[in-house]
């Protein structure tokens, strides 16, 4: 496995091999794995499979984890050899961004929704770093998880509307196996919040469970069960079309239901197709 730092440490493009990369902000996780793995199955045996690991400042609100964010760099090296990983890209922050920055990707309709509303600036410094990792990196194809659906909505517009001849990949939920979504931010839940944050996928399966067209039978339904749990502090619980993201008052195909929920501190976030 080749590691590069900077940008002009990385080796140069070679055509005739399909680059397949897979963006993180490491502390990887078995859901990364699984990422990782589809990225192989992409490039095929004769591909490259790219890892970047950049814990992007941009994207982190002020105040936010950013400086506690989890980087156990070495694990990671670790974890992307024994996935069989080609490339690791692991710029720093000074190589990224330069103090006088003036540029930005910004996507301006389905960031103002859902993660959006409590987390502003959050996707434009996600576009913005996406953006540099497919111009610095070129891939053919970039895989992203659906435990961030939006952010995968709002990556398959910039794709669009930017004209990027990348093909994005999505990678169904990886889950615990009590049906929590793996998550680097699972780690900073303590025992009792861990334990109760389960309430999540039970909250969604019943929501998936119920027979009903009506989305406010649906919220309702979440919200209840996740008042079972007492350290669970809803943020949005809302049901919207999986590619608009527009808020849905009557299920239709392509119908998602999304939350966001604080357990002390830490922001959890699932989703579960309707229909
Ligand atoms: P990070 O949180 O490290 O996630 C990297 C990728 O792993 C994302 O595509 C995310 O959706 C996926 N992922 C995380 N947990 C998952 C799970 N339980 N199941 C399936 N996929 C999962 O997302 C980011 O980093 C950043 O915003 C990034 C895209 C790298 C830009 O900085």
């Amino acid at each position: 496995m080749q590691i590069a730092t900077t940008v002009a440490k990385f080796p140069s493009r070679d055509r005739a091999k399909r680059r397949v990369l897979v963006p993180t902000m490491g502390a990887l996780h078995k859901a990364h794995g699984e990422l990782i793995r589809v990225a192989r199955e992409k490039a095929g045996k004769d591909g490259e499979v790219v890892v970047s690991i950049f814990v992007n400042p941009l994207q982190f609100e002020p105040g936010s984890d950013y400086e506690r964010y989890p980087r156990p760099e070495k694990q990671d090296e670790e974890f992307c050899r024994a996935f069989g990983v080609d490339l690791l890209f692991r710029p720093n922050a000074v190589e990224m961004y330069a103090d006088d920055r003036s540029a930005f990707v910004d996507e301006t309709l389905l960031s103002t929704m859902l993660e959006g509303k409590s987390r502003p600036g959050h996707f434009r410094g996600v576009c913005t770093v996406v953006a540099k990792l497919f111009n610095i990196l070129q891939p053919d194809a970039a895989i992203f998880g659906e435990k961030d659906f939006q952010q995968l909505a709002i990556i398959r517009r910039m794709v669009r509307d930017l004209n990027y001849k990348i093909d994005i990949v999505a990678v169904p939920t990886v889950r615990e196996a009590d049906g929590l979504a793996c998550s680097s931010r699972n780690a900073y839940l303590n025992h009792e919040e861990r334990k109760q944050a389960t309430v999540l996928r039970k909250a969604l399966l019943a929501a998936k469970d119920l027979k009903t067209k009506s989305a406010k039978e649906i919220v309702d339904l979440v919200r209840k069960v996740n008042d079972e749990a007492p350290l669970a502090r809803i943020d949005y619980v809302e049901v919207v079309d999986a590619e608009t993201l527009q808020p849905i008052k009557t299920l239709k195909p392509n119908s998602l239901v999304a939350l966001g929920v604080y357990f002390g501190k830490t922001r959890l976030i699932d989703n579960i197709r309707l229909g």
